[in-house]
């Protein structure tokens, strides 16, 4: 299979890219990814060499360069987004374009070159908040942020154009990633970073909001089973079964870490922060899913990744890395 990744340079992107790459001695992927400020070639130097593997840098909204990837491809798995809350509290275009109009740009691409398969990776966020039980797939969507309705106006594109044009869409819709390469906005990455350099952990609000917290290659073996066995169509929640509050996740990088609780500092509570996310995974169970990474084992060897990869973020932080980009790349 020839596919065509869109946002491979990012977290969950590059991870998968490396899982395809391991496991399918035939398959090719394209790269089309922008380079915005969460785009890293570095996430990817392991595999940049292999002859399956070519990196094309682009953007989803341009037309032009979306309809000269696509006929070279089998199938799209589309991961391009801008990505992180806080931002799009900030300032929502960039999510709008991006998570909807580039969705589109794909979608009508996908559906003049007759694409086999259309993988739209979504998140549990769409669904919105919930204090008790679990969302299912066809729960109505209710997202609180700007970030979390621009993925639900993307996803709404993706089954319109199943149900109007009968293109062979997917969608999965996993909980909240962790692991290597995450870029160092999100708690994970930030948390155990700043505590490496001695600066604080700027926890929100009283810490009591909980997400499920996924392993981000059991994200990708779902994704790639749901690529290759889902029935088109349908949308597949993905969660690790692993809901903890934020202060339990703190507590325990800085347990790891052998650092001191006093490096929390409480801050002012993000806008519209959703309490919690949890979503029912049966159906994705029933095709063949299943994590297999144990939560704390995996936080453990996520901390010692970032202990051992200085190099990965330290440029990142520094700001070296998007001068590099810069000058590189005309950013
Ligand atoms: P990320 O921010 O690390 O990476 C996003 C990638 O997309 C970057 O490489 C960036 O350069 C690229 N990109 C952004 N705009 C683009 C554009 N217009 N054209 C081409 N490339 C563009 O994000 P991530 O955490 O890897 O998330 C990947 C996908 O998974 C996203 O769609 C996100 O909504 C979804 N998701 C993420 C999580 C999570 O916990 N990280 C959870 C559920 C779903
Ligand atoms: P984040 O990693 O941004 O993922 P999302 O908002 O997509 O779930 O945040 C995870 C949780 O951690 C969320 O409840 C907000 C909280 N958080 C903090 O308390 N401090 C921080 O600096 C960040 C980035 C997040």
């Amino acid at each position: 299979m020839k596919i065509l990744v869109t946002g491979g340079a990012g977290f969950i992107g590059s991870n998968f890219i490396r899982l395809i790459l391991g496991k399918y001695p035939d398959d090719e992927i394209i790269n089309l990814d922008k380079l915005t400020y969460a785009g890293n070639l570095d996430n990817l130097r392991d595999v940049e060499s292999d002859e399956r593997y070519r990196f094309v840098k682009g953007d989803i909204c341009d037309e032009k360069i979306v309809n000269e990837v696509m006929p070279q491809v089998d199938a799209v798995v589309n991961f391009a987004a801008e990505s992180h809350v806080d931002r799009s509290i900030g300032g929502p275009a960039d999510f709008i374009q991006t998570d909807v109009f580039g969705t589109y740009v794909l979608l009508e691409a996908a559906r003049r070159h007759e694409v086999g398969r259309y993988l739209q990776i979504s998140t549990d966020e769409v669904y919105g908040s919930i204090r008790e039980g679990s969302f299912t797939e066809t729960d109505r969507l209710e997202p609180s942020s700007p970030y979390s309705a621009s993925k639900a106006g993307g996803d709404m594109q993706v089954m319109a154009y199943h149900t109007t044009y009968g293109l062979p869409t997917l969608i999965t819709r996993s909980s909240n990633n962790f692991g290597p390469y995450q870029y160092p906005e999100k708690i994970f990455p930030l948390f155990i970073t700043n505590a490496l350099e001695g600066k604080k952990l700027p926890l929100y609000g009283d810490g009591t909001n909980v997400r499920d917290w996924i392993y981000v290659t059991d994200n990708c073996e779902g994704i790639d089973l749901v690529l290759h066995k889902g029935q088109i169509g349908e949308i597949y929640n993905i969660g690790g079964g692993n809901e903890r509050d934020n202060r339990t996740i703190t507590g325990m990088i800085l347990e790891e870490l052998r650092k001191d609780e006093n490096m929390i500092e409480r801050v002012a509570d993000r806008l519209g922060h959703d309490f919690r996310y949890s979503i029912d995974c049966t159906k994705a169970q029933q095709l063949g899913w299943a994590p297999s990474h144990n939560f704390e084992d995996a936080l453990k060897e996520t901390v010692e990744w970032y202990v051992n990869n200085r190099w990965w973020w330290e440029k990142i932080k520094s700001g070296e890395f998007e001068q590099y980009y810069r000058e590189h790349y005309g950013k």
